[in-house]
């Protein structure tokens, strides 16, 4: 299982289950809105742990290289420590 470390918060993804998901189903606050990479509000930062590429894909290059994605769009394949950027 894949955990997921957001402030205090640490969660377990289902699998198949993207970062915004997993937390808005253990009752965290995080920022989002379209759901589908559009709007980049769930924009989030890896503190630690790789982010999905398919997330990073709409990002700029130097986002992408200092760990930005899109929570809505994340499914990750490794634990990641994420914070909101928004
Ligand atoms: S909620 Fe709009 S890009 Fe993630």
């Amino acid at each position: 299982m894949v955990q997921v470390r957001h402030g205090e918060r640490t969660i377990e993804l289902r699998p198949g289950e993207t970062v915004l998901d997993g937390l808005l189903r253990s009752g965290a606050y995080f920022p989002y809105h379209c759901r589908s990479g559009a709007c980049h509000t769930c924009i989030a930062q890896a503190t630690a742990g790789s982010p999905p590429p398919l997330a990073q894909g709409d990002l700029t290059s130097a986002e992408r290289a200092e760990g930005y994605f899109l929570a809505c769009l994340a499914v990750p394949e490794t634990d990641l420590v994420v914070r909101a950027v928004y």
